[in-house]
């Protein structure tokens, strides 16, 4: 059976599809067999930062409505094998589809998969509660500002009503900006912790090879020399197998980051 888990965050545009796409790539080429569903009916885009659009030719709508089978419905990664993607439809409703018509989708390819992540839409009305119903786990995602934590603080207080036990619930922290923690211009590490008090799985820095790499609709992960962001990322998947991978600090992550600046200044003819 699969561990099905929720990528969540309140606030729209945190980075859940580009970390679902990346960790379920990251879990797929380590020998997982690996099912990502776009849950973000009617605006989907999980099958663009995968590369996948063009391959797509049924949702999980059609999959609803009982026009075909869900392993018809499933696209197969290009070159990974193990990572199948169940695309929403871009036609449909969030209410087109209820938590009932998700759970019974993730029961029928649960024995299939090692892993299931489902990229849940913004907000949380209807598509939140189709997301999070098969799920028995929830990484929330926030970037290191207000409006989005207070939106996560939000979306952790209602799984915990959904009856999510804090162990259950992880925080990945995207967009990191270490310098400016640096300079007193960013909220800290354990500002986000005291205010949010769930476990901290992952502290994603803020990388514009992660929009090269959206853009080329190819996850960062498979990317070649993208191998300090794929560390991090790998560090996040190690953490949900329930290994003890330190979380970098934030000299680390500064290297990291530094790293990056100086290598796209070495290429850099302006
Ligand atoms: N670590 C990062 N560094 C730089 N850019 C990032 C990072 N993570 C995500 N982005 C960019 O942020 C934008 C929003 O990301 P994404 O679409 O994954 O967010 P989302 O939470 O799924 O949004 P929505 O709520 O609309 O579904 C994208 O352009 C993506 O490339
Ligand atoms: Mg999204």
């Amino acid at each position: 059976m699969a561990k099905v888990y929720v990528i969540t965050s309140g606030k729209g545009g945190v980075g859940k599809t580009t970390l679902t796409a990346n960790l379920g790539t990251i879990m797929a080429s380590k020998g997982d067999k690996v099912a990502l569903i776009d849950a973000d009916i009617g605006m989907k885009n999980l099958d663009v930062v995968l590369g996948l659009e063009n391959r797509i030719v049924y949702t999980s709508m059609d999959v609803v409505n009982g026009k075909v089978d869900v392993f018809d419905a499933l696209v197969r990664h290009k070159q990974l094998k193990n990572l199948s993607l169940l695309p929403a439809s871009q036609v449909a409703t969030k209410e087109m589809i209820s938590p009932d018509d998700m759970k019974k989708i993730v029961s029928q390819i649960s024995e299939k998969f090692d892993y299931i992540l489902i990229d849940c839409p913004a907000g949380i009305e209807r598509g939140f509660r189709n997301a999070v119903a098969p799920a028995e786990e929830a990484i929330v995602v926030t970037t290191p500002e207000l409006p989005a934590i207070t939106d996560a603080d939000r979306v952790i207080g209602l799984l915990e009503n959904m009856n999510f036990e804090d162990s259950k619930i992880h925080l990945i922290i995207n967009r990191f900006k270490p310098h400016m923690v640096r300079h007193g211009d960013m909220l800290t590490v354990d500002d986000i912790k005291s205010a949010l008090s769930i476990d901290i799985i992952g502290i994603v820095p803020d990388s514009e090879d992660v929009i090269v790499a959206t853009n080329k609709g190819v996850p960062l992960a498979l990317m070649d020399g993208k191998d300090k962001m794929g560390k991090i990322l790998e560090g996040i998947v190690l953490r949900l197998k329930g290994e003890e991978v330190p979380i970098p600090t934030l000299e680390e992550l500064e290297e990291k980051q530094s790293w990056w600046k100086n290598f796209r200044n070495l290429f850099r003819r302006d």
